[in-house]
């Protein structure tokens, strides 16, 4: 599937590190086209980075409370990208705003999770607004990083049906299982070549399934 070597990817987190997880799941298949070659948090409180550890993976907090500007604290961050020889960085909840100069430096290598089915809900909050707007199907999306925030070309997405009694939680936990699947899904498409970003477009061959569609209610 993969000319050559593994892909290296960092993974950035700032919290519990579930879709970090899940990479790393990933990543031990032998003919995974990536490996996961360090974690690093912005937070030194994640969660994520005890999971890390454990998985035999580096790990790095670099504390953005310490810096004086975003400037100084991404300029650390590429830095420690480029000690660790990352050919792509994957953000798996890194709650940190990146400012324009930083994307650029990753572009077509930094992908990102999001909790909606962008360009529905970007920023917070996504499964509390799409339960008040009433949609009945919400989602999750992996897109690649731009300086437009959770604005950056799509690579895969997943439809979850919202249900009469969903709660933000009950949405969440049924979204995250979504995005537990496809994050991996979409970073072995981008380490393996088949996709990639071209003129601010997500170009490559993909199949998917032109039968299956999300319908809620369900017609039965
Ligand atoms: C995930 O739901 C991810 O989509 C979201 O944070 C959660 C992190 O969970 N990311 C964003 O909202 C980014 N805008 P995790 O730490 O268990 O992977």
């Amino acid at each position: 599937m993969t000319e050559g070597r593994r892909k290296r990817v960092c993974v950035l987190i700032s919290g519990r590190g579930s879709n970090m997880e899940a990479l790393i799941a990933a990543a031990r298949r032998p003919e995974c086209p990536y490996e996961i070659v360090g974690v690093i948090s912005n937070r030194p409180d994640a969660g994520g980075l005890e999971t890390a550890a454990r998985e035999g993976i580096a790990t790095t907090v670099i504390d953005h409370r310490k810096f004086d500007s975003r400037e100084a604290f991404e300029e650390v961050l590429h830095e420690t990208l480029l000690v660790f020889a990352a050919d792509l960085v994957a953000c798996a909840g890194f709650m940190r705003i990146m400012t324009a100069g930083f994307t650029s430096r990753w572009e077509g290598r930094m992908l990102n999770i999001h909790p909606s089915l962008l360009p529905l809900y970007r920023g917070l909050h996504t499964h509390q607004r799409a339960l008040e707007d009433g949609v009945r199907i919400h989602g999750c999306t992996v897109h690649f990083v731009t300086a437009d925030l959770d604005g950056g070309p799509i690579i895969i997405q997943a439809a979850v049906p919202v249900l009469p009694d969903d709660t933000p939680d009950t949405l969440a936990t049924r979204v995250l299982r979504q995005e537990h699947r496809i994050f991996p899904r979409a970073l072995e498409l981008v380490a393996s070549g088949r996709i990639r970003l071209e003129n601010g477009r997500t170009v490559g061959t993909w199949t998917a399934d032109p039968e299956i569609a999300v319908v809620s209610p369900s017609l039965d």
